[in-house]
């Protein structure tokens, strides 16, 4: 894999520490005629097809393999990851490991995090024809966003917030979106939306949890906000927070209002969620690996899936998902790994999921090796 030259890492060192918390305006290039596209419903049903079932922007996890995934089991419209507006904006190296796609990869949506609305405009410009929109990070609660001053920590800046999504509105092909967090004041978060609505947002993502609402603290989605807030804006508004099982989807909507949901968490214990129907988890690994072969994927990222969909089995067991999976050092070495745990497991037949843990834990107990163990049982 390609490594990051010097000269880059000396730039983005450079660029990071000048980082604004400033308003700064976005100058549109004077003789430029306005850009004509399609406005807020008419894109959602002409464009993006009236999508109700969307996969979340997930780090390291809504990546292409994943998304390819999804879309064969429901998803009707996919996120990738947030994308850091200044690297991308400048370092190649960054552009192709992070975002990657392909035809069949649509309708997609770029997220990008970002505080300077010409650095978003040129990150944004570089991905505008490999997408149909381009989404503005405005709702990551974590420390990592304080620091780099995006995600909801802009709730504080709202003026530059709007500049963002002005900028993106009026110098873009293709639409501009927000994905939000609440404030707890009802009629300061609709106050917000309006403002994001007029300065050009043309699909709002509502998480119906506050800024504060974050590891214990996190609680349930207010679904009542994203009601209101429906009912008052003209563009869609799709919910996300509070799906567990496939039935909170219809509920959601029927409550809410809403023109779809958006799912991160489930999604990544199921790839098939959005199907409404049980897949076996193995045949969604391997499906999973192949895809993988397809569309290069780091380890990394796909040690975290399998972690995640196989959970079910025994990878809430640290040692055996420590020899299967994170040991593994290549995608053919996870893949034997998988079988051989799949093997195991339908050796088992009807017994409970419980009592697998127990005898593989067993092996693994008895022996450095659990693999030969496995072979030999
Ligand atoms: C692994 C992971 C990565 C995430 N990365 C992003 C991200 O890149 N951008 C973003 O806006 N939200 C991100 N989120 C938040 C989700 O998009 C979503 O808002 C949140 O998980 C609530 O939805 P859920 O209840 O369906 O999980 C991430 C969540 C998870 C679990």
């Amino acid at each position: 894999m390609e490594t990051e030259s010097a000269e880059e890492k000396k730039l983005w060192r450079k660029k990071k520490k000048n980082i604004t918390t400033e308003v700064t305006p976005f100058v549109r290039e004077v003789n430029l005629a306005p850009i004509q596209k399609l406005g807020g419903y008419e894109f959602y049903e002409k464009v993006l097809k009236s999508p109700k079932y969307i996969v979340a922007p997930m780090v390291e996890q809504s990546e292409l393999a994943y998304r390819m995934l999804c879309r064969k089991y429901g998803a009707q419209l996919c996120y990738t990851p947030m994308l850091h507006s200044p690297q991308y904006a400048d370092i190649d190296v960054y552009r192709k490991k992070f975002f990657t796609t392909c035809p069949e990869d649509r309708p997609l949506i770029a997220q990008f995090c970002g505080n300077d609305p010409s650095v978003l405009l040129r990150a944004a410009k570089q991905i505008e024809d490999y997408c149909d929109a381009v989404d503005i990070n405005l709702g990551c609660p974590q420390r990592i966003a304080r620091r780099g001053y995006y995600g909801s920590f802009l709730m504080d800046n709202l003026p530059l917030v709007y500049e963002l999504v002005r900028t993106l509105h009026e110098n873009l092909r293709v639409p501009v979106f927000c994905k939000i967090r609440v404030f707890p004041e009802y009629e300061k978060t609709l106050e917000y939306a309006k403002g994001l609505e007029k300065a050009g947002c043309q699909m709002l993502v509502v998480h119906g949890r506050t800024r504060e609402m974050k590891g214990i603290y996190q609680g349930l989605a207010d679904l009542e906000i994203v009601k209101k807030l429906k009912k008052e804006l003209s563009i869609p508004v799709i919910s996300n927070g509070n799906i567990q099982v496939f039935e909170d989807i219809q509920k959601c909507i029927d409550d809410t209002k809403v023109d779809g949901v958006m799912s991160a968490e489930a999604l990544l214990r199921d790839p098939a969620f959005f199907s409404g129907k049980k897949v076996d988890a193995f045949q969604l690994t391997f499906e999973y690996l192949d895809l993988c072969e397809m569309y290069e994927t780091p380890l990394q990222w796909i040690k975290d899936h399998l972690c995640k969909i196989l959970l079910e089995y025994v990878m809430e067991d640290l040692e055996l998902k420590d020899k299967l999976i994170f040991q593994s050092r290549s995608l053919q070495a996870l893949r034997e790994n998988m079988l051989e745990f799949q093997r195991i497991c339908k050796e088992n037949g009807g017994a409970r999921k419980i009592d697998i843990v127990r005898k593989v834990k067993n092996y693994v107990e008895l022996d450095e090796e659990a693999l030969s163990l496995f072979n030999s049982s």
